[in-house]
């Protein structure tokens, strides 16, 4: 069965492992809001705090992280009656699918992982069996809503094509056709902002460098310093395209120009080719502090009452719950286990 039969419906989630980056936003929070907006599909937006719990989360910091990121999505345009909001942990549903897509999913493919593989690193030993399974609950908390579209950045494709696999095995192995194949959403001009000390380099919230990236708290002093001080090369901004080539930090700078302003590539080029950064990186600066200042502002103010966020969340797990519970429900009924 192709997603076509299914609800169109939209999942995707961030951890709560704070430091929200500009990379998250454009990459991901952004693209939340306009899918809430453009009205075409049901959202289901999650802080997988569960995931977050795979690497070492000291626990208040992870209680005020994930109602941090709750302020930020809401600051950034989700609406908790539009969209459904929820931290996964409150949505047991996602660990019972997760445990069985655990039996689905082989070591083999785990293995495979990229960012399994960046993140446990030469100690995998080490690691925690969590993060090695990290991606059978990412599958799960996709399925569990039997959701047909993830918009994320290009550092999950690998994880979103296991989701296809897994549920494609399971399909299989139960003779059924339940789960849909997911389809990855990652469009756009900022589906990978790069450091800003290192256009080869994700921008990352792990980065030891504070000035490669910028942090959605930054205030207006701060952003516009770590855009003075981003790596550029000594040649003016081109005018086209073509000629980005081989200039990874001047495309970086321009696609993140493009992505806040709301402009395709070419229209932004039209109108910074032949500039040289020192004019450019003031425009930049000033857009960003318009466009994230806004945000970091709402998010201080929500910040202020958490009783209000946590009603948010709980409120938005009890929707979730009524989408999850009849698909986990009729899973565990495929599979053979009685209730
Ligand atoms: P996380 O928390 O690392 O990142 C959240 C989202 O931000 C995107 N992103 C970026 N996009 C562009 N440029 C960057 N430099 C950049 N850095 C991060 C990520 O691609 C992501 O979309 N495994 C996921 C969380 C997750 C999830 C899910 C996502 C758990 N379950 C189910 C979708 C569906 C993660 O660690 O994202």
């Amino acid at each position: 069965m192709t997603t076509a039969a299914f609800t169109p419906r939209v999942f995707s989630g961030i951890q709560p492992s704070g430091g929200l980056t500009l990379g998250n936003y454009l990459g991901a929070l952004k693209r939340f809001v306009e899918m809430q907006d453009a009205g075409t599909h049901e959202t289901i937006y999650c802080l997988v705090d569960l995931h977050a719990i795979t690497v070492w989360q000291d626990p208040a910091k992870l209680a005020h992280n994930t109602r941090e990121l709750a302020a930020a999505f809401i600051a950034c345009g989700i609406d908790p009656e539009r969209s459904i909001l929820f931290n996964q942990s409150q949505v047991p549903e996602h660990a019972q699918l997760g445990w069985i897509f655990n039996c689905v999913a082989r070591m083999g493919w785990m293995g495979r992982m990229t960012q399994w593989k960046d993140k446990a690193g030469k100690n995998a030993e080490n690691a925690s069996l969590g993060l090695f399974g990290y991606p059978a609950l990412m599958a799960a908390d996709i399925l569990v809503y039997h959701a047909t579209h993830v918009p994320v950045g290009e550092d999950q494709k690998q994880h979103l094509e296991l989701t296809r696999d897994i549920a494609a095995k399971f399909n299989h192995d139960y003779g059924t056709d339940f789960f849909p194949l997911t389809e990855p959403v990652i469009e756009g001009v900022a589906t990978r902002v790069m450091s800003l000390r290192d256009g080869s380099k994700k921008m990352s919230k792990s980065d030891p460098s504070d000035m490669s990236r910028i942090n959605m708290t930054d205030n207006a002093d701060a952003i516009a310093q770590k855009i003075r001080k981003a790596r550029t090369d000594p040649e003016p901004l081109p005018d086209n395209e073509a000629a980005l080539e081989g200039r990874p930090e001047a495309r970086n700078l321009v696609n993140i120009y493009a992505a806040l302003s709301e402009q395709e590539l070419p229209t932004v080029l039209a109108e910074v080719g032949g500039k040289p950064f020192s004019e450019f990186k003031p425009m930049l600066a000033d857009l960003a502090v318009a466009k994230l200042s806004p945000i970091s502002g709402e998010m201080a103010r929500l910040m202020k009452d958490t009783a209000e966020i946590d009603r948010i969340l709980s409120r938005g797990a009890e929707r979730a719950r009524g989408v999850a519970a009849p698909i986990i429900d009729r899973t565990y009924e495929i599979v053979g286990l009685v209730r």
